[in-house]
């Protein structure tokens, strides 16, 4: 059984969605929810769901990535997790954290990588003029957003889709696509994930 450490900074419905997911013959179980935001509405939801939090707040930090990033694999570190999933955590990471969990760390972004690494994902579609869209679930490697790809769902982009509407859309296939891509992961399978 692997122990996974879920990293987020916002409201953590992908949080929720794996942690709900890690039940009965799932090959993983929660060890930790950790924030970098004080507050951030996940940590309820997490504490909710008997999970213990911490929050490592990158403010206590300023100008100093690599303390704030040592802060963070320390209180990771404590409960000993095999995988590392970000779920909304909105910090860029440098190679002291990426290279710590090198070959262990899942992300998940709201586009259909390549396209649109970074942030406004859903309004760079659509004004690309994009057909559809999606999300992805990635190894998180030195490049932004660029790791190796191991799940992707696909949505319609409709006419009159907003960014908010679009997001709306994608969100419940994030919520199907990470635990079914944590559970291969954790098995050892790194075949992508197609959704729908
Ligand atoms: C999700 O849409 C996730 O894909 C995105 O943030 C949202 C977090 O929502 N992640 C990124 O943009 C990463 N660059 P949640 O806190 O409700 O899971």
């Amino acid at each position: 059984m692997k122990r996974v450490a879920i990293l987020i900074s916002g409201s953590g419905s992908n949080m929720v969605s794996l942690v709900e997911s890690m039940v009965g013959d799932y090959p993983a179980r929660p060890a930790l929810v950790l924030s970098n935001v004080p507050g951030a509405g996940g940590l309820a939801k997490a504490d909710a769901l008997g999970v213990e939090t911490a929050v490592v707040d990158h403010r206590d930090f300023p100008k100093d990535r690599e303390a704030f990033e040592n802060a963070l694999i320390s209180r990771i570190d404590a409960v000993e997790p095999d995988i590392i999933c970000l779920a909304g955590f909105m910090r860029i990471l440098t190679p002291v954290f990426l290279s710590h969990y090198a070959g262990r760390m899942l992300n998940i972004h709201p586009s259909l990588l390549p396209k649109y690494k970074g942030l406004n994902t859903h309004a760079r579609a659509i004004e690309a003029g994009d057909t559809e869209a999606g999300c992805s679930v990635h190894e998180v490697t030195a490049e932004l957003d660029g790791g190796p790809i191991l799940g992707q769902a696909r949505v319609p982009i409709e006419p009159g889709d907003t960014p908010d509407t679009l997001a709306a859309r994608i969100l419940p296939m994030e919520h199907r696509l990470y635990p079914l891509v944590l559970a291969r992961f954790a098995t050892g399978d790194r075949t992508p994930v197609e959704l729908p």
